[in-house]
């Protein structure tokens, strides 16, 4: 819109009248200094510069190797001003630790955490120091029911088992979860039914049992503080057993642990069988039930 303003022709401003200079690589040949060639000028120039204290560093190094040919004393050999620096395994080191280090600042000051709030496998002990593992018998498993303080705590889930010491407020003796530890209840994970399908028999679970039960599996072998520490040796099922039947009823307390202590709990009231006080395991009254 230049042409608008100035209809008369864009004037040029002074300096940046074009004018002849000579080619900083052939002096003999002139060249326009106009703003478009200026970074190849300079970069021409710089170029020109370099070769010539390159070759000024050649001389001297020439006069440096026949004055030790004569057997004069010479000092240390002149590194080339001009030979261009090799980044070489050293560089990449120091750029990788310089690049690591900035990243844990920034997750610092962006999360607070130096990494990220990362807490997948990677960040646990378990994954670097893996515990030896062990087999069980269901007798020998039943002992880390959480009833002995000095024992560690385990439950298992479709024949794994895990150490879930660090959670013993739910897994442990009142504990709203109690009647996992020790035993393998894999049924009652896939279809919580926590009554009656305290069992490792997972036959004929239907599609979302499934995935309960897969899920929950999943969620102990990557749980950040449980670990598995073996297997349990299941006696095995005999297929004419019968399979235990849904327990779907209102009465049941399915899925919901404290349900079935509050229906144990109405048992106790209307006098029957010696059923926990309230704040017992839900274990416990499932065993009467049993
Ligand atoms: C298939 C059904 C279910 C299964 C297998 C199941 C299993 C579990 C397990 C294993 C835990 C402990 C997790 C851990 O180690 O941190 C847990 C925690 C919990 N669940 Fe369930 N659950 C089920 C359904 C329910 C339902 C329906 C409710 C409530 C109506 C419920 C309420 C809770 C509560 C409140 C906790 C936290 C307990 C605590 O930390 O003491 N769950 N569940």
């Amino acid at each position: 819109m230049s042409w608008l303003l100035h209809p008369e022709g864009v004037a040029k401003k002074t300096d940046e009248v074009d004018s002849l200079v000579p080619d900083p690589t052939n002096p003999n040949v002139m060249v326009s200094n106009k703003s478009a060639n200026k970074p190849f000028l300079a970069y021409k120039q710089y170029r020109h510069k370099q070769e010539k204290k390159h070759e000024e560093w050649v001389a001297r190094k020439l006069e440096r190797d026949e004055r030790i040919a004569r057997g004069e004393d010479v000092g240390p050999a002149e590194p080339d001003p001009t030979a261009e620096v090799e980044v070489g395994l050293w560089g990449l080191v120091k750029f990788l630790i310089s690049t690591i280090v900035i990243v844990l600042l920034t997750g610092k000051f962006v999360t607070g955490s130096y990494i990220w709030e990362y807490d997948g496998k990677w960040v646990q002990a378990k994954t670097y120091f893996p515990v030896k593992q062990q087999l069980f018998s269901e007798r020998t498993l039943a002992l880390y029911d959480g009833s002995d303080p000095n024992k560690p705590l385990y439950i298992a889930i479709d024949g794994d088992v895990f150490d879930v010491s660090s959670n013993r407020l739910t897994y442990g003796p009142g504990g709203s979860y109690h009647i996992f530890a020790g035993r393998d209840a894999a049924r009652a994970f896939a279809t919580g039914c926590f009554q009656t399908h305290l069992t490792y028999d997972i036959r004929e679970l239907d599609e979302k049992e499934h995935r309960s039960l897969i899920h929950w599996k999943k969620f102990f072998a990557e749980h950040k503080t449980y670990f598995k520490v073996g297997t349990v040796m299941h006696v095995p099922i005999d297929p004419m057993d019968p399979i235990p039947p849904p327990c779907k009823s209102p009465k049941s307390g399915d899925g919901n642990p404290a349900a079935v202590q509050d229906q144990k709990q109405g048992e106790a009231n209307e006098g029957s069988k010696s059923a926990p006080k309230r704040g017992g395991t839900t274990r416990d009254a499932v065993r009467e039930d049993l």
